[in-house]
């Protein structure tokens, strides 16, 4: 099976899209909410439907970028009444940024290949994407989210703590073989339970938080 954007934008279009859990991971927010402030710019990967994106829109977190490669799977987020909404406030005199232009907007949709990316983040936040592509491309991808950070960048997601029976997507593992992979460029101050797991997934996510080591 060839895990390329055909293969996602069909999954996406046949509506075979199990792992989307229809809201926001609270939990996963939450955590954003107590430790980044609203002007980082933040990107998530593998975005999907951006229930995230909206829910960081919604809170302030207007430099919240998602990107996808499969066009079919920004449908609904590209009306998205918080996006159009962020859209009509009305510009301060000066200080924090309470709006964005219909530009700005429209460029927080990027229809791209993860691995092709270019760009510089405070923290990319992850759901459901490093699970989704291939166990061969997982040290490239630590590779690639490293050269999206800044100096001292964060990444801040949920693994699967568990291997699954047949082979994926989706694609498991545990504390150990992840804490392998990413070592080499980050530095972990976090890989534990998730508590906020929705109840499917309940005991079987850990929460990650790393900062990118300066090369
Ligand atoms: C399992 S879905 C998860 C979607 C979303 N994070 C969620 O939790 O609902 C994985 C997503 O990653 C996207 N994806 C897979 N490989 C990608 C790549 N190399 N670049 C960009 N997006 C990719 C797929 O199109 C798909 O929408």
């Amino acid at each position: 099976m060839k895990l390329n954007a055909e293969y996602w934008q069909e999954r996406w279009t046949n509506e075979q899209t199990g792992w989307d859990i229809g809201h926001p991971n609270h939990g996963l927010i939450a955590e954003v909410k107590s430790r980044f402030p609203k002007t980082s710019k933040i990107l998530i990967p593998g975005a999907g439907r951006g229930h995230e994106a909206e829910a960081l829109w919604e809170e302030g977190y207007l430099n919240t970028y998602v990107c996808d490669w499969a066009p079919e799977a920004f449908e609904s987020l590209a009306k998205s009444e918080v996006l159009l909404r962020v859209q009509r406030e009305v510009p301060p005199k000066a200080g924090a940024k309470t709006f964005l232009t219909p530009e700005e907007a429209k460029s927080r949709l990027i229809v791209a290949d993860f691995f092709t990316l270019e760009g510089s983040y405070d923290l990319l936040l992850e759901q459901t994407f490093f699970c989704a592509i291939h166990p061969s491309q997982r040290k490239q991808y630590v590779e690639q989210a490293a050269h999206l950070l800044k100096p001292l960048g964060m990444w801040m997601g949920i693994f699967f703590d568990c291997h699954f029976p047949t082979e994926g997507p989706p694609f498991g593992g545990d504390n150990e073989t992840y804490r392998s992979l990413f070592e080499k460029h980050f530095e972990i101050t976090k890989l534990e339970r998730f508590e906020g797991s929705i109840g499917p997934r309940l005991g079987k996510e850990l929460l990650g938080l790393m900062h990118c080591k300066s090369m």
